[in-house]
């Protein structure tokens, strides 16, 4: 959310250490390149030359590309994108980012689409900040990463619904709610090991893993 030339949102009242956040969103329905709907967790320093932690559900222009991404100490580049089978534009769905010392999983209509261990234990980046929940509809200033948007669609509207946090405040240290049980074990299950992966083996297009260095790069890759 650094670059953007402008856009409008809003955020949670307070900061969490952990915790369940969803929201229902129904995106623009005059496509465009370059007008990005985002849902996200982020530290509060990320414009201040401070290192940032920030996970990421961004829309990216047409077609309903959900891009997921990763930063832990300004460390990013972990970009997971899935092409949706419906069309976001069309009807509410559910987006959920689940934040616990054990797992970061994002969710699409209860089906887990993602998960990111902390594996701090082998030198693999987790956040470790507390974060402000926050959604937005920006207009990206880097055509390269998310194309030229075209003007002649404008206005662009998101609509959101059922902004629901149930999560640890910053500081409170209290322990992430049952409700968030199994993804708070330290181990995942059978079943949502494998709904995640019948997700993953049809939607996913595109996995920084399996970009050409990041092997290396990026030790949870290798
Ligand atoms: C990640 O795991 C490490 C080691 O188990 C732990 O010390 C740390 O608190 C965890 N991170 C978060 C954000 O909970
Ligand atoms: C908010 O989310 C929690 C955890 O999933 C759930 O128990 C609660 O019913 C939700 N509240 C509302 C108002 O939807």
């Amino acid at each position: 959310m650094v670059n953007d030339a402008g856009g409008a949102g809003f955020k949670s009242k307070i900061q969490y250490e952990s915790g369940l956040f969803t929201l229902r969103i129904k995106m623009p329905a005059k496509k465009t390149n370059g007008v990005i709907t985002a849902f996200y967790l982020i530290s509060d320093d990320q414009d201040a030359g401070v290192n940032h932690d920030e996970i990421d559900f961004e829309f990216i222009g047409t077609e309903g590309r959900l891009q997921t991404n990763i930063f832990a100490n300004d460390r990013g580049g972990r970009e997971q994108v899935f092409q949706l089978s419906f069309d976001p534009s069309e009807d509410f769905h559910t987006y959920q980012i689940l934040y616990t010392p054990q797992r970061i999983v994002f969710f699409v209509d209860n089906i887990p689409i993602r998960s990111f261990k902390n594996n701090t234990m082998r030198g693999i980046n987790f956040p470790t900040k507390s974060l402000w929940a926050e959604a937005s509809l920006w207009i990206s200033d880097s055509v390269v990463w998310a194309g030229a948007v075209d003007w002649g669609y404008a206005p662009f509207i998101v609509s959101f619904q059922d902004f629901n946090i149930s999560g640890c405040p910053a500081g409170s240290n209290c322990l992430p709610s049952p409700d968030f049980s199994p993804w708070t074990r330290p181990k995942l299950g059978p079943k949502q090991l494998k709904l995640m992966s019948n997700f993953r083996k049809k939607h996913l297009t595109f996995d920084y893993c399996r970009s050409k260095g990041n092997k290396h790069r990026y030790p949870e890759c290798a």
